[in-house]
């Protein structure tokens, strides 16, 4: 156990979905809750962390004593992360981000006049990506949510994102993964893994933020 490793360290968090507008009242997402984001920000508080958390839409109370910012659609995400992993010493991307967004957001409510409707989407901007290329990167932690292939998917992401760690979890599973109260994940970093069982995910985080706590200081 290393609690010291982390107090008054610098933590950004991102969590929860992000949405998407397709006009003025309708948008893509997904179906996290944000409670697995907001439990790592909460055990990263009680660990002394000073905790930034960049959150998409959530129903979810903030944990007392971190700095929340609110966003809505990806673009602002990563402006927001940008600006929160300056002097940053462990950016943790727990959020479901949109992976593509409308070409055009309609700018008045689409009126039903065909049978049929295809919307043109483009690619969103990759946050955790583009963080973790900077040359003065924070120690860059990335979440895989899968549905087959887990430990393959996740270490192809480890690699290609540039991560020093990455935490995959099985969400074709309705216990785990999104809008559950339980995960069960497998954690890699470059020269290791560690499978961790189902468990209410704030219980998770702390254990989770103990193997960040020692990769990190390993670095
Ligand atoms: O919010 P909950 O209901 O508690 O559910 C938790 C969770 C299932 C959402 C969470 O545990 C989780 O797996 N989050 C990551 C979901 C995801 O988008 O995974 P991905 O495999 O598509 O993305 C890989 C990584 O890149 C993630 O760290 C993601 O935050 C990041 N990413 C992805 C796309 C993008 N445009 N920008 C990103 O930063």
């Amino acid at each position: 156990f290393l609690p010291q490793v982390l107090a008054n360290k610098n933590i950004t968090i991102t969590a929860g979905p992000t949405r998407e507008a397709i006009d003025p009242v309708r948008y893509i997402s997904n179906h996290s809750s944000g409670k697995m984001g907001y439990a790592l920000a909460q055990a990263a508080q009680w660990l002394g962390a000073k905790v930034n958390l960049i959150s998409g839409p959530t129903s979810l109370e903030t944990p007392g004593g971190i700095t929340k910012i609110s966003i809505s659609d990806a673009e602002q995400m990563l402006q927001a992360a940008q600006e929160y992993t300056q002097n940053c010493d462990i950016f943790i991307s727990c959020a479901a981000v949109a992976d593509y967004k409308m070409k055009q957001v309609a700018p008045q409510k689409m009126k039903k006049t065909s049978d049929e409707l295809t919307l043109e989407l483009e690619r969103n901007p990759d946050i955790l990506a583009s963080i973790a290329s900077l040359a003065q990167k924070p120690f860059c932690v990335g979440f895989a949510a899968e549905t087959q292939n887990l430990a393959h998917y996740a270490k192809d992401k480890m690699q290609r994102k540039n991560l020093d760690m990455i935490i995959a979890n099985d969400v074709s599973n309705q216990a785990i993964g999104f809008n559950s109260n339980d995960n069960a994940v497998t954690v890699f970093w470059p020269k290791g893994s560690v499978e961790i069982e189902q468990t209410d995910k704030q219980n998770l985080a702390i254990h989770l933020l103990q193997l960040i706590a020692a990769q990190y200081e390993e670095k």
